[in-house]
């Protein structure tokens, strides 16, 4: 069935194949059956004070990248959060019933205050309400989020709840989280520690604008040893992480061949990364071609970005209209 669905997107840097594998193309099946709201969060950008030409840059870029990745305009209402300023009014109204010590005890805000002491402003208290005011603006009852974001989530149910109570109505749904569950592929990252990251310092994760040689050096720097020397013996992670790449970007025959040869003991790291390389140059060149011809092309990212915030626009004015009218706020 067919719901009303919300995510919104950080404009922090490129995307990696972590992001698309991750989020991005789930999104892709879920634009094909849902009414989707996906937006840029420059609002959310703002605690960490960008300059403007970081922020506009920033926010060219993953919308071109979205696009590229196979987001479609004419499916999903994409937009730029700070596009559709109906939000921010909602944001307001949550904010006269928020309580201060509820969003202190927010996980997220406490890991920022701990990171960022001499910047503990009242837009990173107040994160919380404007994430319920994003997806509440449209009235959405699912959000495809990871588990960090659960806590978020419940206090956008705990504001839908209290405004519904305050005013004797049912007119927020509570929104829950949409999982993907087993469809999620894990993509590891190359420094051998996890999951890939682009936080994990550079090298960690191959982004969908790498360059071919950029895509080499990440790999061949991959951490590996001097191979097996008993037979049949067991995989390191970080050589098992090479393999689960191998997973995503090469044939079938080419894994087998290089398994048999960890198995064997034959193994060449220096060959098998060659191969990686080879082979993720090749999956990663149509997205890095796509996001430079799309980020090249003012008109049409202006075009696409207007579309979005007339019909985002559209929706958030329903809701804004209904909101006032509910609270008594009414022209005399
Ligand atoms: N907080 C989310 C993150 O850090 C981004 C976000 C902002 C968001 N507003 C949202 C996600 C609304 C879903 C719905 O990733």
């Amino acid at each position: 069935m067919s719901s009303k669905i919300v995510s919104g997107i950080r404009p922090t840097g490129n995307l990696h194949l972590g992001n698309y594998f991750g989020a991005l193309r789930n999104f892709l099946k879920l634009q094909e059956e849902n009414d989707c709201y996906f937006f840029i969060a420059d609002y959310h950008g703002l605690t960490t004070h960008p300059t403007p030409e970081n922020l506009q840059e920033n926010v060219k870029q993953v919308l071109a990248e979205f696009v590229a990745c196979g987001l479609d305009p004419d499916k999903a209402t994409l937009y730029v959060q700070s596009d559709v300023p109906e939000a921010i009014e909602l944001y307001l109204f949550f904010n006269m019933n928020a309580y201060l010590g509820e969003l202190q005890r927010v996980t997220t805000f406490k890991e920022k205050a701990r990171k960022q002491p001499n910047n503990v402003n009242a837009g990173l208290l107040t994160y919380p309400t404007l994430m319920a005011a994003d997806i509440l603006i449209h009235r959405a009852s699912k959000v495809p989020v990871g588990k960090d974001q659960e806590q978020n989530l419940e206090m956008t149910r705990t504001f839908a709840k209290r405004f519904n109570h305050m005013y004797q109505t049912e007119y927020f749904p509570e929104p829950v989280a949409y999982n993907f569950g087993d469809e999620l592929v894990k993509v590891p990252g190359l420094d051998g520690s996890g999951k890939m990251g682009k936080s994990e310092g550079f090298g960690n994760a191959i982004f969908l604008i790498d360059d071919e040689a950029t895509i080499k050096k990440k790999i061949m720097k991959a951490k590996t040893d001097s191979g097996p020397t008993e037979k049949n013996s067991e995989m390191p992670d970080y050589i098992q992480n090479l393999f689960s790449l191998m997973d995503i970007v090469s044939e079938t025959d080419t894994i087998t061949q290089y398994k048999d040869a960890f198995a064997d003991c034959s193994i060449r790291y220096g060959d098998m990364k060659k191969q990686l390389a080879a082979d993720m140059n090749e999956f990663i060149a149509p997205f890095r071609d796509k996001i430079q011809s799309i980020v090249s092309n003012d008109e049409l990212l202006s075009k696409i970005a207007k579309q979005g915030r007339d019909k985002a626009r559209e929706s958030a004015q329903r809701t804004i209209k209904e909101v006032r009218d509910i609270i008594g706020f009414k022209s005399i």
